[in-house]
């Protein structure tokens, strides 16, 4: 039996991964691997999560959309954008290319993305209300589905002049996305990533949020593994060639509690009202490190 009880194909028969190719001459050696670390008591994740080269291609005609999108809100923020008009602007964007934004809907979700200013931590809710002014951070979370496939990531904007100590937050995060991408090494561990984001904030003064985390994605918007970044660096799932997931910090400039109070059932906000800065990637893990999706 093999260690996720699927089956396992004959040397001469075509690959579980889509490629078309011999088991033999595919994933044979690869499996042997995972059944080595399994009986180490290594933490794995079941193959159908592992994406064949047939998903990664759909995957990345997904993200083509989802950085288009955000390309598109880049080019036209700023003073004065509501954030129901930056909904629009996505989720036309995606209708004009043959996709759906993954958020419309979603577990009730009422909009196309997600727009979160300052003190909000994530899932912010566009509206007419909201007006962009000088100084906010706003984070910008896309999503789409197309041809079935899903791609998500997210990007901060800073509004005109910024306080350097809100810049600085804005920053910090991103280069905890990149040393987390640094850290993504095939036959490592998932709390490698983890760690690295994590140090990159603590170091700078910042708090990295609990409650929310990155996610594995391809087939469905949410998938295993859960990516949190508090994690130590030696545990959780070992990363393995053909994984797809986001690395995605919510980092604040003070406390690390989080308020999930708001009624519209979504808002996030930082318990003590200070601001907070989350940038988003999508990546396959390779052979030799990993590729970039969307961003
Ligand atoms: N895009 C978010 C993520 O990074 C999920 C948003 S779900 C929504 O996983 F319903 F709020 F849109
Ligand atoms: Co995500």
């Amino acid at each position: 039996m093999s260690y996720d009880g699927l089956p396992t194909p004959g040397r001469n028969d075509e690959c579980w991964c889509g490629s078309g190719k011999k088991y033999k001459k595919c994933h044979l050696d690869f499996d042997e691997r995972l059944e080595e670390l399994a009986a180490q008591g290594a933490e794995l994740l079941p193959r159908d999560l592992l994406k064949g080269p047939m998903d990664i291609e759909g995957i990345k005609r997904s993200a083509e959309v989802n950085v288009g999108a955000l390309d598109y809100v880049a080019a036209h923020i700023g003073p004065g954008t509501t954030t129901e008009e930056i909904d629009k602007w996505v989720y036309d964007y995606c209708i004009e290319n043959d996709a759906v934004p993954a958020d419309l809907n979603y577990e009730g979700f009422p909009k196309s993305v997600c727009t979160s200013i300052n003190e909000v931590v994530c899932h912010g809710i566009p509206s007419e209300d909201d007006v962009l002014k000088e100084g906010d951070i706003v984070n910008v979370d896309m999503s789409t589905i197309k041809d079935g496939y899903f791609s998500d990531s997210s990007r901060m904007f800073c509004i005109g002049e910024v306080d350097p100590e809100w810049k600085r937050l804005v920053d910090t995060t991103r280069e905890a996305v990149q040393a987390g991408l640094a850290a993504v090494k095939p036959w490592g561990r998932l709390g490698d990533v983890s760690a690295a984001v994590n140090k990159v904030a603590t170091d700078a003064g910042f708090t990295v949020v609990r409650e929310f985390g990155g996610h594995g994605i391809g087939l469905e918007f949410h998938e295993d593994p859960w990516v949190g970044f508090n994690e130590e660096a030696g545990t959780g799932p070992v990363l393995v060639p053909g994984m797809c997931f986001t690395i995605e910090p919510m980092v604040n400039m003070g406390a690390q509690e989080i308020d999930m109070s708001d009624p519209n059932g979504w808002t996030v906000r930082t318990a003590d009202g200070k601001p907070t800065a989350q940038w988003e990637v999508q990546i396959v893990v390779t052979d030799d490190g990993y590729e970039l999706i969307s961003w």
